[in-house]
């Protein structure tokens, strides 16, 4: 099975800045995808997005609204249709005219899998957010406090022991950090500090 898209040409330029709302986000969401640790996963990786927006990239609420929408629907078809991720949600979102900024995002989450290399800066985060925050909110379900009282060097000890969160690739943590030019250590922190918000 290769997911390899073929192209880095994604949408059309004349949608820049066209979005979906909220609604219409959210129905595609709850549409296309029934399992609920994977949802979870979405939703947290676009609160993260949103919230790097904010604070990191001083971006007013509509323009941080484009990072969460990446972050919401960057798995969409992971589980009903696998064997055409993430072509599928890419080709969706080219049919009702999203922002190619979004799209392209999506299809540089996984550029070992995909064959597309982030450049922006909302790809990059997208990329670096995927797999590390997928470890540390497996890191919280193992603690009987959660993510309270969480710190850098228990993420970091899970982040070297293989076979804690076996499935998490710790080869593509590392690249997307180095690909962002960002500290790990500052990732880790910036999701220890803001995905206690999205639990459940
Ligand atoms: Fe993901």
């Amino acid at each position: 099975m290769s997911l390899q898209l073929g192209r880095t040409q994604f949408g059309d330029p004349s949608n820049a800045g066209k979005l979906l709302s909220r609604e219409e986000a959210h129905g595609l969401f709850h549409d296309w995808v029934k399992n609920e640790r994977l949802k979870l996963h979405m939703r947290q990786v676009a609160h993260l997005m949103h919230a790097w927006a904010r604070e990191k990239e001083g971006l007013d609420e509509t323009r941080s609204w484009k990072w969460e929408l990446a972050g919401l629907l960057h798995d969409a078809d992971w589980d009903q249709w696998p064997e055409q991720h993430c072509r599928k949600i890419i080709e969706e979102l080219e049919s009702r005219g999203v922002d190619p900024e979004v799209i392209r995002a999506i299809a540089s989450h996984g550029p070992r899998h995909f064959g597309v290399d982030p450049e922006t800066r909302m790809d990059h985060m997208l990329y670096a957010f995927d797999e590390l925050s997928g470890l540390i909110h497996a890191y919280s379900l193992m603690r009987p406090e959660g993510y309270s009282g969480m710190e850098l060097k228990g993420v970091k000890k899970r982040l070297k022991e293989k076979s804690f969160a076996a499935n998490v690739n710790r080869e593509e943590i590392a690249d997307a950090a180095e690909r962002a030019g960002l500290p790990l250590d500052e990732l880790i922190m910036f999701i220890i500090q803001h995905q206690p918000a999205v639990t459940s």
